[in-house]
């Protein structure tokens, strides 16, 4: 707690003083294009990275065009804002901007109504609402044009959307430095800007985990202060049903809830455990209206004809089986389908009826992904109703399901939007394309003339990892990096510019099943979401990485004062060591993922400051004590310390990610909790799910007595459908009930030892395993797998410590 304080008070400092370089230059350069100030960027202290001068604004996303002119407008105590127009959007967009100044700069504006006399003397900053404004490039309801004359502010905008786009750019001006003492000054500048893309979006999934109604609310605030317009909220899925719809109740009496697996799933009591929730109408419409006035649609999505298993659970009629297959608490493919029958799609259109209801949104996402069809196949009935319709297959079948959906919400002046498999079999042309599977189905989509809106898996699924630190939470392995986002191209290259019209934008997946709580949630999305937001408001000529990760720093202070907990994955430094046990010494190599600051360090257990000796390369130090290490932007941290102990215990201990996973290209890799509660003790197993199977290469153990393993066992709660086939087990070969088994050089080299795992232990948090392995000279590799005979519950190792004999 009093680490973060006291980094973020040296930030502000630091960013007032970029601001005060910024204006010298300013001086010089009079009136400079946002590009054109770039290029003057070579004036600050030779032993800092530079920061250019129009990079001092520190906007995110960078806008359209921006000239700079001499002076600054000077913000006083008696400032004020007047509205210039009679329309109750234009005075709302006012209030929010002056309490979002109030909060967090703590600078209070007088608001003046269009009507009072003092509008045009005393008011400092102007709003105006102006269909006749025109906008090079613009066919957007969304473009702003800024002014910042040494007198007066003026944003003028030709819709509501506009002023309120032009109010959040503002508000970036005034937070370039966080010090709230007035005067505050802005440098004089136009800014004339519009979106490239209409679709700029995040996914919410509340079904695997939910998120609080005012998590929710947060999290529009934050997507419009990045000018995102669009919330798609999956509310539906097999692990949960999250909206109220008043016509079937047990929707959200039954089908909200489900007994989490495994352990987890039974109190102190020993009664069973009920997790989940739902957003009431009343909450949903408060929501909608909260998301309305920062003018971001949210677009509600309801699952069909799969990922169905907890509308089902409610109500079994609505399945193929009859039967009622329980909430689901596992990931993954469900087989679980809705049935085709009349009924059924009464039901969905009941509830279609009351989510248009609800959702003003021109688009209503009905899912569509993932249907796997083996209990279509295996339904006499289903079979008999093909027949009956003259459809070839299940896949014919799941087209004309979307189609008969596609004509009711046409029929109510919707239009249908679905993930990429609603192309399968054909689809309706008015019908847009959400392409998750790469871009694949968004070029057969575009050139098939549907709109789409790219999502792919894994460049926008941001329940994958942002780096790869050692305290990186739970999540899906394959890094999605901050450069990564931001270099994500929205126009898949296969298309012409004709069919590249069709892209409607792109969002990120915020999937849940690796997010357990809302701060999980904020970490996963910023500041990734800054860099989509780029990627999506910005012109493709203004993109600049280096210029992005300038600008972010004060975006960063930003976040803090907003209180969103953001990743440090792209900043944090990583520490790697090499242990040369013989001599006492350590090889330490430091680096953050963006390459970005100058990373500094100390030896002696103190925080690192702008004065501690600078990283310049890979050095040897003495294996004792500890070290410290944070990557600076003049002067400022970009995030908190990174610390190693150099002690040999601790130069031989590996976390889990830490050692190589024994098929590194093929399995399903994961980072899964320990299914403890939720808390910072919780242990993050790295683990391939389809065969658990750790490497220490390269391990010295000449004087190694032992080896110490913590170990965890979490439930199996995968549904991998076909893919099951490929989980291996594999049978103790001393203890019955189960064993860790260690081997040496290579997995299938000689085994060193087996120990058993008591089966009491599972699902009881980590129990620590002492190995013997006999003496061994020189190095070696260590293979490390369980065998239980069985995949669930699924065994992972936590930590391994090398032990030496002395
Ligand atoms: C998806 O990830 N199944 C859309």
């Amino acid at each position: 707690m009093s680490k973060h304080r006291m980094i973020d008070y040296r930030l502000r400092r630091n960013t007032r003083g970029l601001r005060q370089k910024g204006f010298c230059l300013i001086a010089l350069a009079l009136t400079l294009a946002l590009l054109g100030c770039r290029s003057m960027s070579s004036h600050n202290d030779k032993s800092e990275p530079q920061i250019p001068v129009a990079t001092d604004l520190s906007l995110i996303p960078v806008p359209y065009s921006l000239h700079r002119s001499a002076g600054y407008f000077t913000l006083g105590k008696n400032a004020a804002l007047g509205i210039h127009s009679n329309d109750a959007a234009a005075e709302n967009i006012a209030h929010y901007f002056s309490e979002l100044v109030q909060r967090t700069r703590g600078v209070h504006l007088d608001l003046l109504a269009p009507t009072s006399k003092d509008n045009n003397t005393q008011s400092g900053i102007d709003f105006v609402l102006d269909p006749r404004l025109s906008l090079k490039d613009d066919d957007s309801d969304e473009g702003y044009a800024l002014t910042v004359a040494t007198g007066r502010i003026t944003l003028v905008a030709r819709s509501a959307h506009g002023l309120f786009n032009g109010a959040v750019t503002l508000w970036q001006l005034f937070t370039l430095d966080a010090d709230a003492n007035l005067p505050l000054r802005i440098p004089c500048l136009r800014i004339e800007d519009h979106p490239r893309f209409a679709w700029r979006g995040l996914m919410l999934d509340p079904a695997r985990h939910m998120q609080s109604p005012e998590f929710v609310k947060q999290f529009i605030d934050w997507m419009a202060l990045h000018k995102f317009n669009v919330l798609h909220w999956h509310l539906t899925d097999d692990q949960g049903w999250r909206i109220e719809i008043k016509k079937y109740p047990k929707l959200t009496e039954v089908g909200a809830w489900r007994r989490p697996a495994g352990a987890a799933g039974t109190d102190a009591n020993g009664q069973p455990v009920r997790y989940g929730g739902y957003y009431t109408q009343e909450q949903i419409r408060d929501i909608v209206a909260y998301a309305q006035q920062r003018y971001v649609t949210i677009v509600p999505e309801i699952e069909m004809p799969g990922h169905a298993q907890a509308a089902i659970s409610a109500y079994p009629e609505l399945g193929v089986t009859g039967k009622n297959p329980g909430v689901s608490h596992d990931w993954g493919v469900h087989t679980v389908l809705y049935n085709v029958d009349d009924s059924t799609f009464v039901f969905l259109q009941n509830v279609l009826a009351e989510v248009m209801d609800l959702f003003p949104s021109k688009y209503i996402h009905i899912g569509g992904d993932e249907a796997a069809k083996d209990q279509w196949q295996a339904s006499a009935r289903v079979q008999a109703r093909m027949r009956e319709l003259d459809i070839k297959d299940e896949t014919a079948l799941q087209s004309w399901f979307t189609r008969r959906m596609q004509t009711f919400l046409s029929a109510h002046g919707r239009k249908l939007i679905g993930w990429d498999e609603i192309l399968d079999g054909g689809l309706p042309p008015q019908a847009t394309v959400m392409s998750w599977r790469g871009s694949k189905g968004a070029i057969e989509a575009a050139k098939q003339g549907h709109d789409v809106v790219l999502s792919p898996d894994p460049d926008l699924y941001f329940d994958h990892l942002s780096g790869d630190l050692p305290d990186e939470p739970a999540g899906r392995p394959k890094v999605i990096s901050l450069r990564d986002v931001y270099e994500f191209n929205p126009i898949p290259k296969d298309l012409d510019a004709t069919q590249a019209r069709h892209v409607l934008g792109a969002q990120a997946n915020l999937w849940s099943e690796y997010f357990p709580t809302d701060a999980s949630v904020a970490r996963a999305t910023y500041p990734r979401a800054a860099a989509l937001a780029e990627v999506l408001w910005s012109p493709v000529t203004a993109h600049d990485w280096n210029g992005f990760l300038d600008r972010l720093v004060v975006q960063q202070a930003r976040y803090r004062e907003l209180g969103i907990g953001y990743a440090q994955s792209a900043f944090a430094v990583h520490i790697e060591t090499t242990f040369d046990a013989p001599h006492g010494k350590v090889g330490v190599k430091l680096a953050n993922q963006t390459d970005f600051g100058t990373i500094r360090y100390t030896l002696d257990g103190n925080a690192p400051t702008p004065q501690s000796p600078r990283y310049t390369g890979p050095f040897e130090t003495a294996a004792s004590g500890e070290i410290r290490a944070t990557a600076f932007a003049h002067d400022a941290p970009l995030a908190d310390a990174r610390a190693r102990k150099l002690d040999p215990l601790a130069l031989l201990h590996r976390s889990s990610g830490e050692l190589r996973q024994c098929h590194p290209n093929s399995g399903v890799i994961l980072r899964l909790p320990d299914d403890t509660p939720v808390g910072p003790d919780q242990a993050i197993f790295h683990v391939d799910l389809f065969d658990p199977c750790w490497l220490w290469p390269d391990a010295s153990l000449d004087d190694i007595d032992h080896i110490a393993v913590n170990v965890g066992s979490i439930p199996f709660n995968f549904q991998l459908w076909k893919d099951i086939k490929s989980v291996v087990t594999r049978k103790p070969l001393k203890y019955p009930a189960g064993e860790l088994q260690v081997h040496l050089d290579r997995c299938d080299g000689d085994l060193l030892a087996a120990v058993a795992l008591a089966p009491a232990l599972a699902n009881a948090g980590t129990t620590q395993l002492e190995v013997p392995i006999g003496h061994h000279a020189g190095t070696h590799s260590l293979c490390l797998r369980f065998a239980t005979g069985k995949y669930d519950p699924l065994w992972a190792i936590d930590w391994v410590q090398l032990v030496p004999a002395h």
